[in-house]
């Protein structure tokens, strides 16, 4: 087993990764000496691959459990679903000497993390992320919430783990499309963090994709090495944290344009990111070579890099309800070379789509 940890003073906190771990997660709480009551919280497609194992394992370092499920799929990151998850806890008499687990992709981390955030003004909860998507990115860091109506993530709290254990087999049973949504991700911290991890993408890209798994161990380490140095350096994303939502502007518009139907997250943030590219190096801070790099690879790793084709007025609006839209323009972040990057205000966004070639 190899462990991370993020830095955070008193609330940093190991994240546990390697191969068939999952039976180890009682004694890792019972070493954080967590309450003895515990939920799990996870959906039927997870439960169903998972709490059995997850249980045995609490049960046997003698922990209560008892699972609360909610239904699959990103709809229930919802106002509606968290009120169930208080009501059972409620009616279950959860009180503060008792802890959530988290079992399952981002959308199971984020409303179980922020249930844990609210419930009773803060109770301890420890990830188990099941996606690759959750396993690089969602369940590290301690951004939590549900969505609105009105939009994604809209209401939420910072409010970090106790742990996070990661284990690599649950790779084996995700769907295909979710495994390589999780790879724009991936291939993100390599662009705008790390030149040496996209080095070794690029030479180990067959590899990765058909989830050989001493690549992805060390795939899996390094992208959890990389986010917990930015959030031990800007917990609350008051500005460095932001590079990590490089290839999320036009990505998110690309999601909003095609209605959250045609493309996966991942897949959009792909299609994203070769757009700031190719605006990275309009604007001189990377060579040709660079985005030529940076197509190759999403490429090889099968996601999609060709920009949608809508009007010059629906991109513009579809970025102008961006959440980086403040005062000064749209905060946009560029790759310089590969394994840096800058963050810059836009404020002439159709030159900007002009680079993508939507032009009005
Ligand atoms: P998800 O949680 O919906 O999981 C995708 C699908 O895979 C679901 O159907 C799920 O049931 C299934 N699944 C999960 N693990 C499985 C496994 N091991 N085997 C088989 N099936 C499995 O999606 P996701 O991509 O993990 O997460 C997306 C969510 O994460 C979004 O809501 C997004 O806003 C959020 N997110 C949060 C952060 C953060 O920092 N908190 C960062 C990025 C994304
Ligand atoms: N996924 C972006 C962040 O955690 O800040």
């Amino acid at each position: 087993m190899e462990t991370v940890t993020v830095g955070l003073a008193e609330r940093s906190y190991q994240i546990s990764i390697g191969q068939g771990i999952m039976g180890t997660l009682g004694h890792a709480c019972r070493e954080l000496h967590l309450g003895s009551r515990v939920v799990v919280v996870t959906n039927p497609t997870v439960g169903g691959l998972y709490f059995e194992v997850v249980r045995r394992s609490l049960a046997d370092a003698g922990f209560n459990v008892q699972l609360i499920e909610i239904p699959d799929g990103e709809e229930y990151k919802s106002l509606e679903t968290l009120k169930g998850i208080y009501d059972l806890l409620i009616a279950g008499r959860l009180d503060r000497g008792s802890f959530l687990v988290a079992l399952g992709g981002g959308v199971v981390g984020d409303i179980a993390g922020f249930a844990a955030a609210t419930y009773l003004r803060g109770i301890p909860f420890v990830q188990v992320p099941t996606t690759l998507l959750a396993q690089v990115d969602s369940s590290v860091g301690g951004k939590t919430g549900i969505n609105h109506p009105l939009g994604k993530n809209l209401i939420g709290a910072f409010y970090q783990p106790r742990l996070v254990m990661i284990d690599l087999d649950t790779l084996d049973t995700l769907p295909e499309r979710e495994f390589l949504s999780g790879l724009a991700e991936v291939v993100k911290y390599g662009i705008v963090l790390n030149k040496d991890f996209f080095n070794f993408l690029a030479a180990h890209a067959d590899e990765i994709r058909t989830r050989e798994k001493h690549c992805l161990a060390k795939v899996v380490k390094s992208c959890c090495s990389i986010k917990a140095d930015v959030v031990a350096r800007d917990e609350r994303e008051t500005e460095l944290r932001a590079v990590l939502n490089y290839g999320h502007t036009i990505g998110h518009a690309v999601e909003t344009l095609t209605d959250y139907k045609q493309f996966s997250h991942g897949e959009a943030v792909a299609i994203g990111m070769v757009q700031a590219a190719k605006i990275s190096e309009v604007m001189g801070y990377a060579g040709s070579t660079d985005t030529e790099r940076i197509m190759a690879l999403l490429e090889t790793l099968h996601l999609p890099v060709e920009l949608p084709q809508f009007s010059l007025e629906a991109y513009l609006d579809a970025l102008a309800r961006d959440k980086k839209v403040k005062e000064g323009g749209l905060s946009f972040v560029f790759n310089k070379r590969i394994g840096d990057f800058t963050i810059g205000k836009v404020k002439d966004i159709a030159a900007l789509l002009a680079t993508c070639g939507i032009r009005g």
